[in-house]
């Protein structure tokens, strides 16, 4: 069950009470945190890229970054088709989300939120979106499909640690283009350090307005880099999170906690 809450920028996000946490940060805002820490960095990654952009959206939540993408692509002018892929575990809040109280921002695609909410799709011609219901990490292990961009968007790494272990982001890795970008709210070491792990150049998404975040790539990005070598030698007592612990801990990789 989840309870709209107004958030900083005037934008209603909601609680859970399963996870115990809101679905965005209440300081920065939902919209503008979609935005600022998913939506912007990755449009401008992949402007002048050719074909179809094909992006990872973990999880689908209350839509907000997908809604934002389709939004902020059509200011932009994108011409490039966007092919939105978004698993989510918790069906009954997707099929909710036609009631849901967005900002007047996404009125133009109430159509969209409505498509999904009835059938978990959505196509035109710039974009298709598909929400997978079930385990994102299932649903990971099965897909081939490689990414241009991934939103890693799950709840915090101590309410929902499976979508932030080294493990997870291994297949993340796997499913994301050499020349990829991942976005993340997240600056936890750990977090850095699981992204590092699996090869990522980790950078400092800072900016007015919100607070900072993480982009992570392979490539070299024009942004100010994360000096991993120097945090590990300032943290020895930091480690990331594994599957082996959460196992030993009994902690399911599709757990929600009722
Ligand atoms: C912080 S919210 C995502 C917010 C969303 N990106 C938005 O913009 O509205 C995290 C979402 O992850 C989902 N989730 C948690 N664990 C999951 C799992 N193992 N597989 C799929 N979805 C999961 C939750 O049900 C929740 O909807």
């Amino acid at each position: 069950m989840i309870t709209p809450t107004q958030s900083a920028d005037g934008s209603f996000t909601a609680y859970s009470q399963s996870y115990g946490e809101h679905y965005h940060s209440t300081k920065d805002g939902a919209l503008q945190e979609s935005l600022c820490k998913h939506v912007l960095p990755a449009l401008e990654h992949v402007a002048g890229r050719g074909g179809v952009i094909r992006i990872l959206d973990i999880c689908f939540g209350l839509g907000f970054n997908t809604l934002a993408t389709i939004m902020a692509s059509r200011q932009r002018g994108m011409t490039q088709k966007l092919h939105i892929v978004s698993p989510e575990l918790d069906e009954a809040l997707v099929r909710s989300l036609a009631a849901f109280p967005y900002p007047e921002a996404f009125d133009p695609f109430i159509g969209v939120i409505q498509s999904i909410a009835r059938s978990g799709f959505y196509e035109d011609e710039h974009v298709r979106v598909e929400v997978v219901f079930g385990d994102a990490r299932a649903f990971l292990a099965t897909c081939n499909e490689p990414f241009d961009i991934v939103y890693q968007d799950a709840f915090s790494p101590a309410a929902n640690p499976a979508l932030w272990s080294v493990e997870y982001f291994a297949q993340i890795a796997r499913l994301l283009k050499p020349d990829g970008l991942l976005t993340t709210y997240s600056t936890a070491l750990k977090t850095r350090l699981a992204l590092y792990e699996n090869g990522f150049r980790i950078y400092l998404n800072a900016g007015e307005g919100y607070r900072n975040a993480t982009l992570a790539s392979r490539q070299v990005l024009p942004y100010p880099e994360v000096d991993m070598r120097h945090k590990i030698a300032c943290n020895p007592g930091v480690s990331p999170i594994n599957d082996v612990s959460l196992k030993r801990q009994k902690i399911q990789y599709s757990s929600i906690h009722h």
